[in-house]
C-alpha cells in the first residue's frame, strides 16, 4: 500500500501561514495543488525567448480560484457559528460558495446580475442548493446590497472583503514559490474585483520571510501586472466606473472592493494596470485552446492577453520568468467558446467509411 500521504487541500499543506488551530473543522473540498503549465508553443509563436508558465485556477473543485478563499472563509464562518453566508457574484464566487456551503450543511444566498452569468456557473450554482437571487442590477449594484443585507440579517459576507478570502487565495503564491524555487519575474493577472491581485501580492510578501522567525529567506517578489477589459477598466481609468461592459462576463466590474490593496500591489511592486479590447481577449482565448489545449474561460485569458501585449512591445522583457493566473475553466461558458467557433461548425455526413475518410483526406 502507498504511504504517501493523500493532498487534502491548501489549509492543512499551508496551516502555519493560515488562521486556523487543532480544533477548527476545516470545510475543504481538496482545493489548490493546481497545475504550473509552461507554454511550449505560444513563445515560439511571437518568436520571444521568454518563459510563460500558466496557473491553471480553472481545475480547482468548483473549477475556478474562488476554491482558495471560500474554503478559508466558510472555515472561519463554520467556526464563529455562523449558519448562513451570502455573497454578490459575477458567477465564480458565486458556484463557489454554495459548494462550500453544502459541504459545511449552511446555507448560501447568492446575488447574482439577471442575464449576465455564463451557463456554466448558473448551472453549478443550482445543483450546489443555494439560494439564488438574481437582480435587476449589475455585480456593483449586487455588492452594495449584500454589504447593507449583512448588517441586518444573521448571513456572513464570503465576497473578498472577506479577509479569509484573501488569506485562502494568497496560496496560489506559496504553490509558484514551491515549485519553481523562486518568485517568477512577473505576475500577470485579470483584475475584477481585485481581490486576487490583493492576495497574490500577500502572498508573496509572506513567502519571502520565514514563517516561525520572520526572518527574510529572500528579496525577489514579481511586478505585478493587472489587467482589465477595456470596458471594464477603473483602474486604467483612475476612477469608478458605473456602466461596466465586456464579453467577459467574470470582469463586468465597475466599483472593485479592494481598491487600496490593489493599488498598493501595484505601486509596491513596481507593476502597472492595463486594458485590453474583447477581441484581444477572446483571441488569447482562443490561442491558449488551440496552440496549447488548455481552455480557460474568457476573463482568464486577459492574464495573457496582456502578458502577449507587454511582450511585443518590450515592456516585459526577453529572458523573463512570467506567471498567468488563468483563474476560471473554460467548461463555465459554454455559450462564448462555441460563438467564438462558429467558422469551425461539426460537419455533418452520411455515415460510411466513404464518407468519413472524405473529410479527413480533405482535412490533411
Ligand atoms: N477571473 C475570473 C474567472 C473571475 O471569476 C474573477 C472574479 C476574476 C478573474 C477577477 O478576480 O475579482 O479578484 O479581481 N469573479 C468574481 C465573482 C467577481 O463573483 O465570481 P478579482
Amino acid at each position: 500500500m502507498s504511504t504517501q500521504k493523500h493532498y487534502t487541500g491548501l489549509i492543512e499543506r499551508y496551516r502555519d501561514r493560515l488562521p486556523v488551530n487543532e480544533t477548527t473543522r476545516i470545510i475543504s473540498l481538496n482545493e489548490g495543488n493546481t497545475p504550473l503549465i509552461q507554454l511550449q508553443n505560444i513563445p515560439r509563436l511571437i518568436g520571444k525567448s521568454v518563459d510563460i508558465y500558466v496557473k491553471f485556477e480553472g481545475l480547482n473543485p468548483t473549477g475556478s480560484f474562488k476554491d482558495r478563499g471560500m474554503t478559508m472563509a466558510v472555515t472561519k464562518a463554520v467556526e464563529a457559528g455562523s449558519q448562513a453566508i451570502i455573497c454578490a457574484s459575477t458567477g465564480n464566487t458565486s458556484a463557489a460558495a454554495a459548494a462550500y456551503a453544502a459541504r459545511a450543511g449552511i446555507k448560501a444566498f447568492v446575488l447574482i446580475p439577471d442575464g449576465k452569468i455564463a451557463l456554466g456557473k448558473l448551472a453549478q450554482t443550482l445543483m450546489y442548493g443555494a439560494e439564488i437571487i438574481q437582480i435587476n442590477g449589475n455585480f456593483d449594484k449586487g455588492m452594495a446590497l449584500v454589504k447593507e443585507v449583512a448588517e441586518h440579517a444573521p448571513v456572513t459576507i464570503v465576497n473578498s472583503i472577506n479577509p479569509f478570502r484573501i488569506d485562502g487565495q494568497k496560496t496560489a503564491a506559496f504553490e509558484i514559490v514551491d515549485e519553481l524555487g523562486f518568485a517568477p519575474d512577473y505576475h500577470c493577472l485579470p483584475v475584477g474585483n481585485a481581490g486576487n491581485i490583493t492576495a497574490y501580492w500577500k502572498g508573496y510578501k509572506e513567502y519571502s520571510t520565514d514563517s516561525a522567525t520572520h526572518k527574510a529567506v529572500t528579496a525577489k517578489r514579481p511586478i505585478m501586472c493587472g489587467y482589465q477589459a477595456a470596458g471594464a477598466a477603473p483602474f486604467v481609468a483612475g476612477h469608478m466606473i458605473d456602466e461596466p461592459e465586456t464579453i467577459a462576463t467574470a470582469i463586468r466590474i465597475g466599483h472593485p472592493q479592494s481598491w487600496d490593496f490593489a493599488w498598493a500591489a501595484q505601486k509596491e511592486s513596481g507593476g502597472w494596470f492595463d486594458k485590453f479590447t474583447d477581441e484581444q481577449i477572446l483571441a488569447a482565448h482562443k490561442m491558449l485552446s488551440q496552440y496549447e489545449g488548455i481552455f480557460c474561460e474568457p476573463a482568464s485569458a486577459t492574464s495573457l492577453a496582456g502578458a502577449l501585449h507587454d511582450i511585443g512591445s518590450g515592456k516585459i522583457p526577453e529572458g523573463s520568468k512570467i506567471v498567468c493566473t488563468l483563474t476560471g475553466n473554460g467548461l463555465k461558458d459554454p455559450d462564448t467558446a462555441i460563438s467564438q467557433c462558429a467558422a469551425a461548425h461539426p460537419v455533418t455526413i452520411e455515415a460510411s467509411l466513404d464518407a468519413v475518410k472524405r473529410v479527413i483526406l480533405d482535412c490533411l
